[in-house]
């Protein structure tokens, strides 16, 4: 049987990661695969988190099944983190969240839920997007459509070809958007243009699927969501896929979650009825160890606090490198405009050279990042941030 299987190449960025894996210069960077790298080049266990994990070694005292739903003060806290403390959709009835695993599983069970509202329904991503977002969406049977996002030229949002592309989408079609620090391009939607996507939708009846998979690394924890706020506020149906990988760096332990806002609390039950059965036929039950550290985090005083300045540095050290870097380039040879770097947000940005400049940078010097140009500003810290402009002002 299985010799009727050919093999299926490997995704670009592991087999980067292979290639840096076995690379034996001591000086070499990684800047393509996706995870937050202190100042050191550790992806670290947040002390908030390894408290959190101290005290529920402490006080589990079973490991049944959580039901299909997961947790559920994860699940409310997680909910007024995203949606705001006080926001009164959260109790309107029209609002439910199923605990999922990571934010892929929660853009999957999203995704099945859509399936199942109509025959062959559409979801449009825009161009470009997280390279798993198509893949997690055709599985479920999805119509992939595309909307322009991305000037590569301008390295900015091309705004009004995007909000043109959303007036022509029909009613009833998703519209798949990133809550903040768009993965790959780092350009996020101002509040003015949320608004206007926000009455988009609103005139004519396309219903936004955000992905919010980096709240907290952007502008700030509050700043993050104002997309989804403003959405949540104004329009009758919406789906959020969560994570806490990033934020909580709870990225093995699979912690996220899918909130849907519907017409009435009626139709929130069968939603949640169809959410349930999609998780029930793809893995049973979410696991339960990052969303109780993260309901322990949020859920005591103390501990969100430390929580909330870890972040924060996270947060402010993505933001230095994007800084420092714009300023090592700045003036470079060539002429080359980098500044898009220190105004974009998140962990990633297009760093926009050629791709025999990519190989170079691999070959030559050891910097490794994908052939779009995407880097990973939190691989850059400051002991190697010279090396790293000096290769990049050599090769471009
Ligand atoms: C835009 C975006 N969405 C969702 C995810 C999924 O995160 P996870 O499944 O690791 O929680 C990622 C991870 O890199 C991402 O970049």
């Amino acid at each position: 049987m299985f010799e009727r299987l050919k093999p299926v190449p490997i995704d670009p960025i592991l087999g980067l990661m292979n290639s840096f894996r076995e690379d034996s210069r001591h000086n070499k960077i990684d800047l393509g695969v996706g995870v937050y790298q202190d100042d050191s080049g550790q992806t670290p266990i947040m002390t908030s988190v390894k408290k959190a994990e101290f005290q529920l070694l402490e006080d589990e005292n079973t490991k049944t099944y959580q039901g299909m739903t997961g947790d559920s003060d994860y699940n409310d806290r997680l909910s007024s983190l995203i949606f705001g403390e006080d926001n009164p959709i959260l109790k309107s009835g029209r609002f439910c969240t199923l605990q999922a695993p990571g934010g892929s599983g929660a853009l999957r069970v999203g995704a099945e839920v859509i399936a199942r509202t109509k025959s062959s329904p559409a979801i449009w991503v825009g161009t470009p997007t997280w390279a798993n977002h198509i893949p997690i969406m055709e599985k479920t049977g999805l119509k992939i459509n595309t909307y322009p996002y991305y000037d590569f030229e301008t390295h900015t949002i091309c705004f009004d070809e995007m909000i043109e592309a959303l007036k022509k989408i029909p009613k009833d079609d998703i519209v798949l958007l990133h809550g903040c620090c768009h993965n790959p391009t780092g350009a996020d939607l101002s509040s003015d243009q949320w608004k206007q996507v926000c009455a988009t939708a609103h005139r004519n009846g396309f219903i936004p699927f955000i992905d919010i998979a980096y709240q907290g690394l952007g502008n700030g924890l509050e700043k993050d969501a104002y997309g989804i706020r403003e959405l949540a506020s104004q329009l009758p149906e919406l789906i959020v896929a969560s994570s806490c990988s990033k934020n909580f760096g709870l990225y093995r332990e699979r912690t996220g979650a899918v909130s849907f806002i519907c017409n009435d609390s009626d139709q929130t039950k069968i939603v949640l009825s169809h959410a349930m059965s999609s998780a029930r036929s793809l893995y049973s039950m979410p696991p339960a160890h990052g969303a109780l550290l993260v309901s322990s985090v949020l859920g005591d005083p103390k501990l969100r606090e430390e929580w909330e300045i870890e972040l924060e540095s996270v947060r402010l050290r993505i933001q230095l490198m994007r800084d420092l870097l714009c300023e090592k380039l700045r003036g470079n040879q060539k002429g080359k405009d980098f500044s898009h770097i220190k105004h974009q947000k998140g962990m990633f940005s297009f760093l926009g050279i050629s791709s025999e400049e990519v190989d170079t940078l691999r070959a030559k010097y050891g910097v490794y990042m994908v052939g779009s140009t995407r880097i990973n500003l939190a691989g850059i810290n400051i002991n190697n941030i010279d090396y790293l402009s000096e290769c990049i002002l050599k090769v471009i």
